[in-house]
């Protein structure tokens, strides 16, 4: 991520986000969605560029718990893909969470999402079971999960 940083979202940053998301998602998340998460304590972490700290390359939203956090979002903009921005997202996620001793990260995806199915997988998320119609277009999920129990404490986070 040469140039670009990792931090946890702030308010200016929403109306790129709800502008992103009705770019790039089938559902979109509005403001409310964004804002309902963090109010709950859960995590939205936005990776920008280090000159002007406003343009968004992409986010990540997850919500913790003691035992198994929930991956709910990640996106990456259409011109910075396939350059390990959502890898590294994830990487410093995983990185907390095992710091933070969970057992376990736990996801859906869509059926049809190849491209986060390939990226989950390469990060070691396993498919746990097919859910059918599990998004409002009728469409079938994935769960999937990403089991911490024997992952050592990291160093760097
Ligand atoms: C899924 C998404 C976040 C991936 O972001 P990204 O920054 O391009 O991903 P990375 O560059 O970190 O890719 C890491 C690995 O994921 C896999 N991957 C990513 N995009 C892929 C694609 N289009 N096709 C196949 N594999 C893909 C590859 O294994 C890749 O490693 P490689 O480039 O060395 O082959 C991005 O495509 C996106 O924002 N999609 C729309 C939103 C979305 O569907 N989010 C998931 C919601 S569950």
């Amino acid at each position: 991520m040469n140039g670009l940083s990792l931090r946890p979202m702030s308010e200016d940053d929403l109306p790129v986000l709800v502008q992103m998301e009705q770019h790039l998602q089938l559902a979109p998340w509005g403001r409310d969605g964004f804002l309902k998460e963090t109010d709950q304590g859960g995590e939205v972490w936005v990776v920008t560029d280090d000159e002007t700290d406003s343009r968004v390359f992409g986010y990540v939203v997850f919500r913790k718990s003691d035992d198994a956090w929930q991956l709910l979002n990640i996106v990456v903009d259409a011109e910075s893909r396939r350059k390990g921005l959502a890898k590294e997202m994830l990487r410093k996620m995983i990185n907390l969470a095992i710091n933070s001793q969970v057992n376990a990260i736990q996801l859906q995806v869509r059926k049809s999402n190849n491209a986060a199915l390939q990226l989950y997988q390469k990060m070691g998320f396993g498919i746990t079971r097919v859910q059918k119609s599990f998004y409002s277009n009728g469409e079938d999920a994935y769960h999937m999960d990403l089991s911490l129990s024997d992952s050592e404490p990291q160093i760097r986070i």
